[in-house]
């Protein structure tokens, strides 16, 4: 049998001030108790969660997991949660309890925990810091020993003293635990069940261990979005900096965000403002430029995005060069060698090994072939109020600027399309499609045109002058 990981997570959060429950509040590309979840898993344990205040939306948050759920309908306190998971738990085994408002626990912090809790009946895992707050105080005796957890609000002056405090994560003995509960006592004046009332109950048989934690940041909840900004900062340098342990070059590191998802490879290089989400892959040799944004997207090796790009579910090929501010949408693939330039907006667009469309350009539900070339200020015009169609653009065809491609519509290989046509007919390979109105030439037109502006001929703004 696993051991279980029993994450409390029915409170609301109301200090979050928010409509959404604090525990799903995003956490560099997940919710806040996935963090524990994960911590929880890398050393083995099965999590069980416990639900309560927006239930359905936390169980969805973790449906088709490992994750199983324990309901608590009334939030009566963490020893109340912990009495509703244990109804869902075999009867005999080792739990770890955690809070899910606290993400910044380590997989080994816990495996350090269970070694040393071996079977005994309880272990609090503690931490010592300066500013004690609003935390339960572990009190000992003069030797030592632990004796029980007060929570500040119903502590002494002296016991407000104790810098010791509960970081909510502990190891219990199920069945122990299980056979004392029951016996707990509410708490005025919200009447809540203390979890930390364990401590007591198992000092009484000197069954409790205490074991400090050696970084006590690691104990930092989350009660506010303030806390959250500062959970938010601490994980996101703990994930830039495995990837710069790892041969990943960052410009800024603190100017990053890097979420949980994202793979680089070793050799990848990310300028400083640049903002990776999702499932991203950077591989080795890949750029990433200022303040770019890359979401969902892959990225192979040499590739560069240059600065102020936004790619979003989007597959670039080796050694492509993409933007400044370039904006590609769902659905884009480029090959090897492709180029998109400047102001350009693709959207489930398919280059061609060598194609490129350098400049100001639309270029959406198509697919482009090998070394063909998009002039600038091409629009595919792909939807007519109700649908959308499909440009075709064949290898080495060549666009000239200003180009409105109406789709759907087929350009054939080394087609050439004359500058500012609007194509709506298809053209065959090695074609011209030449659509431009024939060209006037008005001979001293535009001498005459002068002459009439400059003596006082026409405006507005010549009559009132005259009248002045
Ligand atoms: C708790 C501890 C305190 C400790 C602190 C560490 C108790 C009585 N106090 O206080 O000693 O220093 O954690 O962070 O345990 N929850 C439920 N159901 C409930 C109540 C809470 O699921 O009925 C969940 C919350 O969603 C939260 C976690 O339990 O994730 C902790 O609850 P919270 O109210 O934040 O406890 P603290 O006051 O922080
Ligand atoms: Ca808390």
């Amino acid at each position: 049998m696993k051991d279980l990981a029993v994450i409390l997570a029915a409170g609301r959060g109301t200090r979050m001030h928010s409509e959404l429950i604090k525990v799903l509040h995003p956490v560099l590309g997940q919710p806040m108790v996935a963090w524990p979840i994960q911590a929880a898993r890398a050393v083995g344990l099965q999590p069980v969660l416990v639900v309560g205040h927006q239930e359905d939306q936390v169980r969805a948050a973790f449906e088709n997991s490992d994750v199983r759920f324990a309901r608590q309908p009334v939030p009566r306190g963490t020893g109340d949660a912990v009495r509703c998971a244990l109804e869902a738990l075999p009867e005999h085994g080792r739990m770890v309890v955690m809070a899910g408002d606290a993400p910044l626990f380590q997989a080994d912090t816990l495996k350090q925990l269970l070694e040393i809790h071996g079977d005994a009946k309880v272990t609090v895992l503690t931490a010592i810091i300066d500013e004690p707050a609003a935390y339960g105080r572990l009190i000992r005796s003069p030797d030592g020993t632990p004796l029980r957890i007060v929570e500040a609000s119903e502590a002494s002056p002296e016991e407000l003293a104790v810098q010791e405090i509960n970081t909510g994560v502990y190891v219990f003995d199920i069945a122990w635990l299980r056979s004392v509960l029951p016996s707990f006592v509410p708490h005025p004046p919200k009447n809540e069940i203390y979890l930390t009332d364990a401590v007591e109950r198992a000092a009484q048989d000197g069954a409790v261990q205490a074991v400090i934690l050696a970084d006590p940041s690691e104990a930092d909840g989350v009660n506010d979005r303030w806390a959250l900004t500062q959970v938010c900062q601490r994980l996101q340098q703990r994930i830039i900096k495995a990837h710069a342990l790892n041969g990943v070059g960052f410009e800024d590191p603190s100017s990053n965000t890097v979420e949980v998802g994202v793979q680089l490879e070793a050799e990848s290089y990310i300028e400083r403002g640049a903002i990776l989400r999702g499932q991203s892959k950077v591989a080795a040799y890949a750029r990433v430029g200022a303040y770019s944004i890359v979401e969902d997207s892959e990225l192979a090796q040499g590739v560069y995005i240059k600065a102020h790009s936004h790619l979003e579910s989007t597959v670039v090929g080796e050694t492509s060069v993409v933007g400044p501010y370039a904006r590609l949408r769902a659905g884009t693939v480029l090959q090897a060698d492709v180029k998109i330039g400047n102001f350009v907006e693709t959207k489930k667009a398919h280059f061609a090994h060598g194609a490129k469309a350098s400049h100001l350009s639309y270029i959406g539900d198509a697919s482009v072939g090998s070394e063909a070339n998009i002039g600038a200020g091409t629009i595919t015009c792909n939807y007519d109020g109700f649908s959308k169609f499909q440009t075709n653009i064949g290898a080495g065809a060549f666009i000239g600027s200003n180009t409105a491609l109406v789709a759907p519509v087929d350009i054939g290989e080394g087609a050439l399309v004359a500058a500012g046509s609007t194509i709506t007919q298809p053209i065959p390979s090695d074609a011209i499609g030449i659509t431009r109105a024939e060209q006037r030439c008005i001979e001293g037109g535009a001498a005459r045109f002068r002459a009439k502006r400059n003596h006082g001929g026409t405006g507005v703004q010549s009559t009132t002058k005259g009248k002045a």
